[in-house]
């Protein structure tokens, strides 16, 4: 199956964005294909007030590739108490009801401080929930975010371990529920 790991902001030198390759390579240890976005690459077309409507074609290229996977596993980092604007952008550049529904999505949040991204994650599945996407239960919160890497990755084991799990089940829960979200943009 494909999964789309999605870290959740275009901030230059993100942890986000690292533990996004920490879950990828789980999931391609487990065999799956990995399609780790990079939303740095959201360049000033994004912002084009008719983007909405007539998409350049650079926007049109990152929601096929969302839209083309069987899972998305978003890495939500806590930006003032919510999930960072670019990740909205990106959602509301989606095609409706195409995008997001029947689609199952996870979820690990990511902050330095002590709500661990909690409400981030849960202010991004109001949306996504909303538009009717499938709600993997198990989700991974990482406070400290400052303190958790080291050159291989997640240094606290057990957080490791919580990480892997998250992935094994997600992909089982794709296996049981997924295959009903739209997979090409027509
Ligand atoms: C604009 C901005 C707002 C932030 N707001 C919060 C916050 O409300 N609570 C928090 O715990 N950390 C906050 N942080 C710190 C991030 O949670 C921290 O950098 C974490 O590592 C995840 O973000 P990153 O992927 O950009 O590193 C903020 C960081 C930025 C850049």
């Amino acid at each position: 199956m494909k999964i789309a790991v999605i870290p959740g902001t275009n901030r230059a030198g993100a942890l986000s964005q690292r533990l996004g390759e920490v879950v990828a390579a789980c999931y391609a240890e487990l065999g799956h294909e990995v399609d780790l976005f990079d939303l740095k690459t959201m360049g000033p077309e994004f912002l084009e007030p008719t983007a909405y409507k007539e998409q350049p074609p650079a926007v049109t290229a990152l929601v096929e590739r969302f839209v083309a996977a069987d899972g998305v596993h978003f890495i939500v980092p806590e930006y003032n108490g919510s999930f960072p604007g670019v990740v909205k952008l990106l959602i509301d550049m989606l095609p409706y009801p195409a995008g997001l529904d029947k689609r199952p999505c996870a979820y690990i949040g990511l902050a330095a401080g002590q709500f661990q991204g909690l409400r981030a994650v849960e202010a991004l599945q109001g949306v996504t929930g909303y538009r009717m996407a499938y709600q993997y239960p198990r989700r991974v919160f990482i406070g400290n975010s400052f303190k958790q890497f080291d050159e291989a990755g997640l240094s606290d084991e057990d957080l490791a371990s919580r990480v892997t799990a998250q992935c094994v089940g997600f992909a089982e829960f794709i296996t049981e529920v997924g295959g009903k979200a739209a997979k090409t943009l027509e």
